[in-house]
């Protein structure tokens, strides 16, 4: 019997790299998932899976959570706001546009995806958010300040979360992972050397993270075991932010 059997979740950004691990995971451990992103999911087909094609930033967290969940599976246990996009350049040269794209769907949908959810949730045993930070909800990065402040904003955003949940017995955490193989890496593993190389040798386990590594982490705090932890934000880094 799975850790998770017969509960049901939602995860956005599931047809690729984490979301799709994590996906992959939950299905394993016996959940009911349905998986958003707005790229279609060719890779997993499960009797428990729901894929549909949406981009998170286009204001449908309600459609999201009534039409597709509550229609599909009757409930909403675990809410994993996984989806995000990078987005590069100075503040000072950046595009007003890509800002806003960003913020959209980094912090905004995330924020509206739980803002529908919660109500939902609350009839839940075991409700729990985990959205989707960064090392740099905590560092910096030059040329990504949008993604930066994003992923800060997913700290204080769900901090508030813990705080204002834990009445209803809910959690609500963060997870900051450090470099993974993912789509969103590939493009600069494949054409620059020096990005893995840097993130290797900052690791005192000498390797780029696997989705896998987050899936697990995801997978612990949606546990039992997990269910006094709240407002934490979970480095997934290999050690890299200790490194001075
Ligand atoms: N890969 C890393 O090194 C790393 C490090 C820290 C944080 N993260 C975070 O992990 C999360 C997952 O990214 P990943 O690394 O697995 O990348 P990925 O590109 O492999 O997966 C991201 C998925 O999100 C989907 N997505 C993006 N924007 C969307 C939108 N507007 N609507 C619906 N779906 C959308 C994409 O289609 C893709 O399937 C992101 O929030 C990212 O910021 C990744």
């Amino acid at each position: 019997m799975g850790l998770h059997q017969g509960l049901t979740a939602i995860v956005t950004g599931a047809a690729s790299g984490i979301g799709r691990a994590t996906a992959q995971r939950l299905l394993e451990e016996g959940a009911f998932v349905l998986c958003v992103d707005q790229h279609a999911n060719e890779d997993l087909s499960h009797e428990h899976a729901v894929s549909i094609v949406v981009d998170v930033a286009d204001n449908n967290a309600a459609e999201i959570v009534t039409t597709s969940a509550i229609e599909h599976f009757g409930a909403i246990d675990f809410l994993i706001n996984n989806a995000g996009m990078v987005g590069g350049s100075s503040i000072e040269t950046m595009d007003i546009l890509v800002w806003d794209r960003v913020m959209t769907v980094n912090l905004h949908a995330v924020f509206k995806l739980c803002k529908a959810a919660i109500p939902v949730m609350k009839a839940s045993q075991r409700g729990r958010i985990i959205n989707i930070g960064s090392v740099m909800s905590t560092l910096a990065g030059s040329a990504m300040g949008a993604y930066t402040s994003s992923k800060h904003a997913i700290a204080g955003l769900t901090k508030t979360l813990a705080l204002e949940l834990g009445e209803y017995g809910m959690t609500a955490n963060y997870i900051q992972p450090g470099a993974i193989i993912t789509g969103i890496t590939q493009p600069v593993i494949d054409s620059d050397p020096n990005f893995s190389e840097f993130w290797i040798n900052k690791s005192p386990l000498k390797r780029l993270g696997r989705p896998e590594d987050i899936a697990n982490a995801i997978n612990f705090l949606l546990s039992d075991d997990a269910s006094f932890i709240t407002g934490h934000g979970l480095v997934v880094d290999g050690g890299v932010i200790r490194q001075a």
